[in-house]
């Protein structure tokens, strides 16, 4: 079996805040194969964003400190390597689609450069990217370059991709805003694509055609993908796989149809009572009393049991650790649960 692309290990994290340092990942684990697209959900402030920015060492620290944890990718620890070296990875192997302005689009700068630049990156490491011969002049690669941004955006069907080429930011709309940002995010075909939320910002009747945009490019270019995400109708349309959060760690996981089909974790089960409010705010959980519990001072053991109705004593004396969700079918499809008393994988839903 291939060593998987990503593959996060007891990820640990504390955040500095007022109130004293928060530990908001919890050893979270995480192995993403390639050519996987996996979702990650939960409520908001369960530790989705900063998964998916640590990926990419975009936290700052401080106020971050991490743990013992590792982040591999391609085998490569990245919460270990030197700034220098991290920097050609971003946009380069590692394609970003994150709110933050960081990774948006820059408003002083025309579409072109911003694409240009980017390619040019990338181009370091995957030189075929640009078809000019090695050695080329810079004139040269920057002209190849922006050929390429072109080609992206009319991929990511930009109307009038020629003229727009060259327009600011702020001469897009919302949703033609998100398509640059994926076509700058994809532009050095990337192995592995981080979205955080993609389509949230955007109006609804948008949100679905950048969506199906975004699926699209994702099999074009054969990409392992990690889609943060609170929509799990997004995660049933577009992952292959889905990753659950809750409380800074990941208490189900596994293959999409046996995760959501068969959900053994009580926290997922309520996720799926859920679906039909749009906004998953912090402690809207239909059913389910209580909100996400203070990081600072956490319950101990399982974080969920203070909110879970099928909590027991035991469930606050140790944290559960991820294991196979059914003895017969689990170790099989790798559907995982972090539960004292899951639900049975067979119990209609
Ligand atoms: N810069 C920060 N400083 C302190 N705490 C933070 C910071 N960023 C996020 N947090 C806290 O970390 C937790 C997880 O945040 P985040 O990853 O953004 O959640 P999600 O993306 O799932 O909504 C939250 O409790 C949040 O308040
Ligand atoms: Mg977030």
């Amino acid at each position: 079996m291939h060593a998987p692309l990503l593959d996060i290990r007891a990820l640990h994290l504390w955040m500095r805040s007022f109130e004293g340092e928060a530990h908001v990942l919890q050893g979270v684990d995480l192995q993403v194969g390639h050519g996987e697209v996996w979702g990650v959900v939960g409520e908001t402030g369960c530790g989705k964003s900063l998964t998916g920015l640590s990926i990419s060492r975009l936290v700052p620290s401080p106020p971050a400190r991490y743990g013992q944890g590792q982040i591999l990718f391609d085998g490569q620890d990245l919460l270990t390597l030197p700034e220098a070296q991290m920097r050609p990875l971003r946009g380069g192997r590692i394609g970003m689609i994150f709110q933050d302005p960081t990774t948006n689009l820059n408003p002083l700068f025309r579409i072109s450069d911003q694409l240009v630049d980017v390619a040019l990156a990338a181009a370091a490491w995957r030189p075929e990217l640009l078809a000019v011969p090695a050695g080329a002049s810079q004139r040269d690669k920057r002209r190849a370059a922006r050929a390429l941004a072109l080609e992206m955006l009319e991929r990511v069907r930009i109307p009038d991709a020629a003229r727009r080429l060259d327009d600011f930011p702020h001469q897009f709309s919302g949703g033609m805003r998100q398509r640059v940002l994926i076509a700058m995010a994809l532009i050095g075909r990337p192995q592995l694509l981080i979205a955080d939320e993609p389509t949230t910002a955007l109006d609804v009747s948008v949100q679905a055609q950048v969506l199906t945009l975004l699926q699209e490019m994702v099999r074009d270019f054969r990409m392992t993908v990690l889609l943060i995400t609170h929509n799990l109708g997004v995660v049933a349309q577009a992952c292959s796989h889905v990753a659950v959060m809750y409380a800074g760690s990941i208490v189900e996981r596994g293959p999409v149809r046996e995760v959501l089909g068969q959900p053994t974790h009580p926290y997922t089960r309520a996720l799926l009572a859920a679906i039909p409010r749009r906004e998953m705010a912090r402690g809207a959980l239909e059913g389910i009393p209580g909100v996400v519990p203070d990081l600072v001072r956490p319950p101990p053991g399982c974080r969920f049991a203070p909110r879970c109705a099928r909590a027991q004593d035991g469930c606050q004396a140790q944290v559960p650790a991820l294991l196979p969700a059914s003895a017969n079918t689990g170790a099989v499809t790798g559907h995982e649960v972090a539960c004292f008393h899951p639900l049975p994988a067979g119990a209609a839903c």
